[in-house]
């Protein structure tokens, strides 16, 4: 692979690049070091990704000058919480960083929202960079600042809004994927596709997620940023990109975590896509378009659970307002708005998705 790169400006606050390209991990260094200054970095991963690519990361900021720490966890969603947290904070606190210190966060979702958190809470926060590993963390997590833990109540239901001082996305992490990993990855950039536009969508329908997965991803985060520099706190547009993910969430729920997040998601859009036709929200037919795509990246499009327990899985959603929530309705592909709907129609919206 080239080491080419392409750069995508985020024009929030703090304003940030977003480098995408080959290779990067082993320059980290000298790119973080032009963004930071050499100061003490907290490289925090995950037992499965230490092995893979700490060492790199950590000789190529040492490299540059960096003071760098290292915090290893253990891999799983189960470890998105409280104890990890803490010990991520302590483990901050022991190494003596400080103010102008940062934590570089290496690997997937998981890792980036839970170190994002440890540095917006450390010291009343610090600057902290993502390094992600994912497809999934690449095209969507990665950017924008939602960092956040699990709770024993739900997912992501601690955090804060702190955007990253820099992201720099190496396509080479794609090779250690699983397939099922690149799939949860696939699903979100499939969303944008639906999201954003015509053409990313049906580049993504020939093959070009595989094919050439740097451009697809600039392009996904090009969208993303956009999105985000409108939208910081998840007030207004943002919550379009949850595209699928009340159908999904409730999915996630009903199966007891078993199904993993981008699978969930994929059903979520087709669901959402049916109800939208039958219901006369969508211009044009697109469910069997969006299927047809998911299924090329080896995605699930149905779910044995019932409108009625999605639905009762969906009432207790965060996006929930009282007796309304909020649905992301796909009206064409490059077209979704939000519909306030009331939580007592959510079954029969489910319902109408999961006909055949
Ligand atoms: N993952 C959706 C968002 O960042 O808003």
């Amino acid at each position: 692979m080239s080491d080419s790169v392409q750069i995508i400006h985020v024009n929030t606050d703090p304003a940030y690049d977003v480098t995408v390209g080959s290779g990067l991990l082993r320059r980290c260094g000298e790119q973080l070091a032009a963004v930071l200054g050499q100061c003490h970095a907290a490289v925090i991963a995950d037992s499965t990704v230490a092995p893979l690519y700490l060492d790199t990361v950590a000789e190529s900021l040492r490299t540059a000058g960096f003071t760098v720490s290292t915090c290893i966890y253990p891999a799983g969603e189960e470890h998105k919480n409280l104890t990890t947290l803490s010990e991520i904070l302590e483990t901050l606190a022991q190494q003596q960083l400080t103010r102008s210190d940062c934590v570089v966060a290496l690997g997937g979702g998981v890792c980036g929202d839970m170190s994002g958190f440890a540095a917006g809470c450390y010291l009343r926060g610090i600057r902290y960079v993502q390094l992600p590993t994912t497809l999934l963390s690449a095209v969507d997590s990665s950017v924008g600042g939602k960092t956040a833990i699990d709770l024993k109540a739900g997912k992501n239901l601690a955090g804060v809004f702190l955007q990253p001082a820099a992201v720099l996305c190496d396509t080479d992490c794609l090779a250690t994927l699983t397939p099922h990993t690149f799939a949860d990855g696939a699903a979100e950039a499939i969303k944008t596709g639906v999201l954003s536009s015509r053409e990313l969508f049906d580049d993504i329908a020939a093959g070009a997620l595989r094919e050439n997965p740097a451009e697809i991803i600039a392009r996904c985060i090009a969208f993303k940023g956009r999105v985000v520099e409108e939208d910081p706190l998840d007030n207004g547009i943002r919550r379009t990109l949850n595209l699928g993910h009340t159908v999904g969430h409730a999915i996630e729920k009903c199966a007891n975590f078993t199904i993993s997040h981008g699978h969930a998601v994929a059903i979520g859009m087709v669901v959402m896509a049916k109800a939208a036709e039958k219901l006369g929200w969508c211009q044009e037919p697109c469910s069997s378009e969006i299927a047809k795509v998911l299924q090329q990246y080896d995605l699930p499009t149905a779910t044995d659970f019932s409108a009625a327990q999605l639905a009762n899985a969906a009432a207790s959603d965060k996006k929930r307002r009282g007796s309304h929530i909020s649905v992301v309705v796909p009206e064409s592909i490059g077209r979704c708005v939000m519909r306030k709907v009331a939580v007592s129609e959510l079954e029969t919206i489910f319902a109408a998705g999961l006909e055949a």
